[in-house]
């Protein structure tokens, strides 16, 4: 084959897309020439930790918004890989939320053992993408040889995420407010706000999880201002939900019923914007972060430029076995196993996902659509099928847990959707466990 594919990224989606070729090639199938672009010095996207905040070393925008101690927000068991299971991977059954790097190590296992780093150029950032000829020019800047190069490929899968680039709303005072604003983007460390009165803006996961965070290693208060509506959950005594900020003075937070509160720090978790400064208007992806991305036939196929794939554009309940789906079916129009129609038929199918999107009733109804979606896929390629309704009652059984406990619903365990195996507990409640790392949580 003389096809030249791109892929732009090599976090969880940009690896399923190696994966997946690599896989086909074992299988006796001819596959194209696989260049995947990452701008980092490491693999695994946002699981591959930085302390930096603002700059990477070479001066480019700092990809990463993970912080130390996060433990998976979700059970493990939605997201397992169907042909690496983690207990292939670990050698034994674990627990059902680990924490980052036990992700970390889990997502690296699987490409570390297909061999694919050899097709990875790393510290370098895609800069520009043009269609050409039915094709495209592909600019690069290699950080370490300091040198800019332009390359021809047939496809460009982009694959760069679209939690990295925060969403950062000003409201009145912010100006003169005398403590530290900062994104979730730039959240590193909850130690930093041991004692702290600190106020959250935002409902969603970076909120609750960012809140739980500090809670646990010792923030004073935890204040978190609504725009919508509160999460709800039955908080900890020092934590309160108040409605949304009106403005802030050096030292106050003043919501809009009145009430306020002293605060030392405010921390915006506003949520982030799809973002491709290298690619132009005619390529570039504009959606909202939702379940059935506009443009995208399937949720992958760019409706403007069919040779143009985005993976992972979607809001996420499931994450890598998605990512896997989208990377399969991908790799199977590449290698013109499956037919992409016309643009009519194209349009049709982004509607009827958004119609769809738009009858969904509640979180349970979003879980199932995505599980639909993810299954819709797989049983167009040869990606092992999998007991995907196990994974949606893996997520419905987290979201009961969280309404019982916030703070301890990773304390439970799941069966594997891939292997049948019951999680075990973990040694340690997660409130009590302030040790993150690999090694502790592993052992015993
Ligand atoms: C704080 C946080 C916590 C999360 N926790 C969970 C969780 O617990 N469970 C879960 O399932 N999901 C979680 N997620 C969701 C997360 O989106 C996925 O798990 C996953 O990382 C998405 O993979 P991705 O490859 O699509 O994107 P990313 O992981 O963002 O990877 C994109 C890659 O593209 C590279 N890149 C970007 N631009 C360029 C460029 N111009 N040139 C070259 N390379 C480029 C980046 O360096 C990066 O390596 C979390 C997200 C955030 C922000
Ligand atoms: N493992 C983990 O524990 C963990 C931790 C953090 C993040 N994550 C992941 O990261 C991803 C992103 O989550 P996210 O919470 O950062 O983003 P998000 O889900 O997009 O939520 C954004 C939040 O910001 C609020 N918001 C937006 N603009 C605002 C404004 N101007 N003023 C006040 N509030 C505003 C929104 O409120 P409205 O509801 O009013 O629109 C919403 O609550 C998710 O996939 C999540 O799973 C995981």
């Amino acid at each position: 084959m003389t096809k030249r594919v791109c892929i732009i990224g090599a976090g969880p989606s940009g690896l399923a897309q190696m994966r997946a070729f690599q896989s086909a090639a074992v299988a006796g199938a001819d596959v194209p020439e696989v260049v995947c672009y990452e701008k980092q010095s490491d693999w695994g996207g946002l699981w591959n930790y930085t302390w930096r905040t603002g700059v990477d070393e070479h001066g480019n925008p700092c990809h990463g918004s993970m912080y130390r101690y996060l433990w998976s927000n979700g059970p493990k068991e939605g997201l397992e890989f169907a042909d690496y299971t983690f207990e292939e991977h670990f050698g034994k059954p674990i627990a059902s939320y680990p924490p980052r790097a036990v992700l970390f190590d889990y997502i690296k296992g699987r490409v570390e053992k297909a061999g694919v780093r050899d097709q990875t150029k790393f510290n370098t950032i895609v800069r520009d993408v043009r269609a050409v000829d039915g094709g495209f020019d592909v600019t690069v800047r290699d950080a370490v040889a300091d040198a800019e190069t332009t390359e021809r490929f047939d496809n460009v899968i982009v694959a760069t995420g679209h939690f990295s680039v925060p969403n950062v709303p000003e409201y009145p005072g912010f100006d003169t407010f005398n403590g530290r604003i900062l994104h979730a983007h730039d959240f590193r460390d909850a130690r930093e706000f041991a004692g702290k009165d600190i106020l959250i803006l935002g409902t969603s996961y970076s909120a609750e999880d960012i809140g739980s965070q500090c809670w646990k290693y010792g923030a004073k208060s935890i204040t978190v201002a609504h725009r919508t509506a509160p999460m709800g959950y039955d908080w900890p005594e020092n934590w309160q939900e108040v409605p949304k900020l009106d403005r802030v003075d050096p030292k106050t937070a003043y919501f809009i019923d009145g009430t306020s509160k002293d605060v030392d720090v405010i921390i915006l978790c506003t949520g982030y914007k799809h973002h491709f400064p290298f690619l132009p208007d005619d390529l570039r992806l504009k959606t909202p972060n939702v379940l059935a991305s506009d443009d995208l036939y399937k949720g992958v196929v760019y409706n403007h430029n069919p040779a143009l794939f985005y993976l992972g554009m979607q809001d996420q309940w499931f994450t890598f076995n998605m990512f896997d789906a989208q990377a399969w079916y991908v790799r199977d129009i590449i290698l013109d196993r499956i037919a992409v129609p016309d643009m009519a038929a194209r349009i049709a199918d982004v509607k009827t996902r958004q119609d769809a999107e738009a009858a969904l009733a509640d979180d349970y109804a979003c879980i199932d659509y995505q599980a639909a979606y993810t299954n819709e896929l797989v049983a167009e390629t040869d990606y092992p099928s999998f007991d995907i309704q196990a994974a949606s009652q893996a997520f419905y059984e987290w979201k009961k847990h969280k309404k019982k406990g916030i703070m301890t619903f990773r304390d439970h365990g799941y069966a594997s959707p891939m292997t049948g195996t019951q999680a075990p507990a973990h040694h340690t409640p997660w409130k009590d466990a302030l040790d993150d790392s690999l090694e502790d949580y592993l052992r015993g």
